[in-house]
């Protein structure tokens, strides 16, 4: 830990990558989640909707001085409903170099601070670099769930993401592009896998060039695939289809970002096979007590 404000973020999360293996961190064990804890709080702002907003994120908020939140992925509506009181300063075009000192001069100086990510900051948040680059000049920080937008498009789309004898695994994932190269990009092989769900974020530009890869790749053209925009916002649409025609309806619409893409059976919420928890093991007089999670599973 150091005052040095111009500490580079990559010595600090290599510092704490370093650290990490090393020595468990005592709060793993001293807190559980959605505890209010010491330091900057990494709220998840869920899809959009401000009512799935978690509770604790909430409360965080309305005691917030200052807000740094995650631009226009973050509903404006939200915004206004639990933060106006609070200074508001957006991220999206601001460096860890800036963002870092931002929150740490406001929490040195006394202020409530909350870093506001969108759905749930460990997916696809970017969210750890900032912590890793905060604690390493003194300022603790954690993490406070919210909604996964995987899970606000399995809610619009009424089915789960994981549905007996048609699912058993969720992916969550992202195209090639610039930060994945061809060979980091497993969207294929998940869809090969057949019983996986696959969710594709940050994708909705590359939906052509995904299905491409998809039809290369031999697969069924019927495979169903859901596009959804903005899930739980005013402006929310759906977009149904398959692997072979789903890039030319998204085209159609003009989406190109703000989208979750779902690939797989589960999309249609058919097929499935009534579960063991209300069949067999109900059957047998098992109190839920008694039936362990390994055995029956929650579906
Ligand atoms: C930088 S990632 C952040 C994901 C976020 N942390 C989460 O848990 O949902 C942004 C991507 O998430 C997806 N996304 C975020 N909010 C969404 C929403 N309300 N509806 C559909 N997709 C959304 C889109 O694929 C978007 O490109």
């Amino acid at each position: 830990m150091t005052d040095d404000t111009e500490n580079d973020p990559q010595d600090a999360i290599d510092s704490e990558s370093q650290f990490r293996p090393e020595e468990l961190d005592d709060r793993i064990f001293e807190h559980g989640a959605g505890d209010e804890q010491e330091g900057i709080p990494f709220v998840g702002a869920g899809p959009g909707d401000p009512r799935l907003l978690t509770v604790a994120g909430k409360e965080l908020l309305e005691a917030a001085d200052l807000v740094v939140h995650a631009g226009s992925l973050v509903n404006s509506e939200l915004l206004a409903a639990y933060c106006a009181h609070a200074e508001l300063v957006n991220s999206i075009g601001k460096n860890l170099e800036e963002l870092i000192p931002l929150m740490r001069d406001a929490y040195e100086s006394g202020e409530n601070v909350v870093r506001l990510h969108s759905g749930d900051p460990a997916i696809y948040g970017a969210a750890l670099e900032q912590m890793d680059a905060l604690e390493y000049e003194g300022v603790p920080t954690y993490f406070v769930p919210g909604v996964t937008s995987a899970f606000a498009a399995s809610a619009t789309l009424r089915t789960q993401l994981t549905l007996n004898e048609v699912s058993n695994h969720v992916a969550f994932t992202r195209p090639q592009g610039k930060t994945l190269t061809p060979e980091e990009d497993h969207i294929s092989d998940f869809v090969e896998m057949g019983d996986v769900t696959t969710c594709i974020y940050l994708g909705t530009h590359a939906v052509r060039d995904t299905m491409d890869r998809l039809l290369e790749d031999d697969h069924d053209p019927e495979t169903p695939v859901a596009v959804i925009y903005h899930a739980s916002w005013p402006d929310e649409d759906v977009i149904v289809g398959s692997v072979g025609d789903i890039a030319d309806k998204v085209e159609q619409a003009g989406y190109r970002a703000s989208a979750l893409v779902v690939i797989g059976d589960a999309v249609t919420g058919t097929g499935y096979e009534r579960s063991f928890l209300y069949g067999d093991w109900a059957n047998r007089g098992a109190s839920s007590e008694t039936v362990s999670e390994t055995e029956a599973g929650d579906d």
